[in-house]
């Protein structure tokens, strides 16, 4: 299959936060390989800017040195690497004050192409950079602003970051960044549901047992301790990546897929939530395993805090009241130092009505499994009889498509959540972007549940860093007579 990389409009992205960590790591290498695929146009600029002094020149020998570390061995040839660095451009700026204002503004001036202001720096600085864009004349209409999570840490600062971004810029111009959106799986999911006639039919409580989400991580905090023992797992990871895969799975079509019709149906799935019942949540910390200790420290330690109450792991049973989904339950878990890095939505069907092949043939379950990472693909446990004679004994066999193999040779490029996610912005295209009232209804559904266990001084359990987090994660299911899905890929 040819690779269809149609380039896009010629643009300047000036990213504030450009010397920053996740500028180096994800959206500067995610740029060069757009780059490389052709998809960047050649009068494209990327403007670089931070507070440290420093000259172009010095900017594009620091993008060079990301290159190489994060670029995970990803190469193109040397002529492509310069011809990119080229594009490159560095402003020394003050996000409170004036220094660098102007000359932002002499570079911005009297162009005739897309402006995108990528704001990767702390929120605290999202109300200061949006008003000096305007102040200075870079706010039009057209002008596009990414901004990064967290988007809040609570329904009140969520609504005050929405209107502080408001006074400035129109919604249809704020392109709120969460990159399990851009993940390829996370999209195919829309594709598998909406493609097939297969699913949908049986989408539904009638025929669905239960759902399970989990993101497991083998990483712990590491040097995010500050930021992390302030959020935990609820504010990190499950009011918003956790929550984007319940809506994917759970909507109802939309009738388009276009960026309102596919978040209004998000948005429904969120006022659908239930509030959750304190004995459907589990609170998980990390403790260090010993003989690890040195290499692999215990949560506490690595932030810094021997009493800390924040979790680094989450489990929780939801509900949806809805036509679609009321009594089926939805399980999600998300947790840091974990077994296995691996993230999979789980759909359980229920048992056939009625066995006629007799009970001791046994009562087989079809289970979909969509595997977002590693090792992308979806697998189907079909039931058949077990191969040769002796009688009819049923057994489960898997129906794999793992991505790599079924679409070898043809999957085009592999490309990652910010690649497509930064194309999208300069396309114009939202429908991968959080819209400021679905934020808003996650924080809504979110707060009750953090002020609960606040109220309750809950301490969280603690799980053995490898493991699948605390013993009371798997009493969440057994007591249902159910089980979690394997983290183990
Ligand atoms: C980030 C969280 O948003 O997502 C991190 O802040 C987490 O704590 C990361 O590690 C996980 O992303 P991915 O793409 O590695 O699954």
């Amino acid at each position: 299959m040819v690779s269809r990389v149609i380039p896009v409009e010629p643009f300047d992205l000036v990213i504030f936060g450009g010397t920053g960590d996740l500028a180096r790591r994800k959206i500067l290498p995610g740029l060069f390989r757009r780059f490389c695929a052709g998809q960047m146009p050649p009068e494209a600029r990327i403007i670089g800017a931070a507070r440290a002094d420093m000259d172009g020149a010095a900017y594009r020998e620091m993008v060079a040195g990301a290159m190489e570390e994060f670029g995970g061995g990803f190469t193109c040839e040397d002529k492509t690497l310069r011809a990119f660095l080229d594009r490159l451009d560095y402003l020394a700026i003050d996000a409170r004050g004036d220094k660098g204002w102007a000359e932002l503004q002499e570079k911005m001036k009297g162009k005739d192409r897309i402006e995108a202001y990528y704001f990767s720096v702390s929120p605290a600085l999202f109300g200061d950079l949006a008003e000096r864009l305007q102040k200075w004349g870079m706010a039009d209409k057209d002008a596009r602003i990414v901004v990064e999570k967290p988007f809040g840490r609570d329904l009140d600062t969520a609504k005050k970051l929405n209107g502080t971004l408001a006074a400035y810029f129109n919604e249809d111009q704020i392109y709120r960044i969460d990159h399990y959106l851009g993940k390829e799986t996370v999209q195919n999911l829309m594709a598998v549901r909406f493609g097939n006639m297969l699913f949908e039919p049986l989408w539904n409580a009638q025929y669905v047992d239960h759902i399970q989400i989990t993101v497991a991580e083998t990483v712990g905090v590491g040097g995010r301790g500050e930021y992390y023992d302030k959020s935990g797992a609820m504010r990190d990871m499950v009011q918003n990546h956790l929550m984007q895969l319940l809506c994917l799975i759970a909507m109802e079509p939309p009738a388009r897929f276009d960026p309102d019709a596919v978040r209004d149906e998000k948005l429904k799935v969120i006022r659908a939530l239930d509030p959750v019942e304190p004995h459907h949540i589990v609170r998980g910390q990390y403790q260090a395993v010993p003989m690890d200790e040195a290499d692999h420290p215990g949560y506490r330690t690595a932030v810094g805090d021997a009493r800390s109450r924040t979790e680094s792991f989450m489990a929780l049973k939801v509900h949806l009241s809805n036509w679609r989904w009321a009594g089926t339950p939805f399980y999600l878990r998300t947790g840091k130092r974990m077994s296995a890095r691996s993230s999979e939505i789980t759909v359980v069907f229920k048992d056939t009505p009625h066995s006629i092949f007799g009970e001791e043939a046994g009562r087989h379950r079809n289970v979909l499994s969509i595997r977002l990472q590693p090792n992308e693909g979806i697998t189907l446990g079909v039931t058949i009889k077990e191969p040769g004679p002796g009688g009819m004994r049923l057994i489960d066999v898997p129906l794999d498509m793992t991505f790599a193999e079924a679409l070898a040779g043809e999957a085009g490029e592999q490309v990652d959540a910010y690649e497509r996610l930064i194309m999208d912005v300069i396309r114009g295209n939202q429908t991968l972007f959080m819209r400021g009232d679905e934020v808003e209804a996650a924080w809504t559904w979110t707060d009750p549940i953090i002020q609960g266990w606040e109220a309750r001084n809950d301490v969280p359990k603690p799980y053995d860093s490898g493991s699948d987090g605390p013993t009371d994660s798997d009493e969440l299911l057994r007591r249902e007579g159910r089980a979690w899905r394997g983290v183990a890929p």
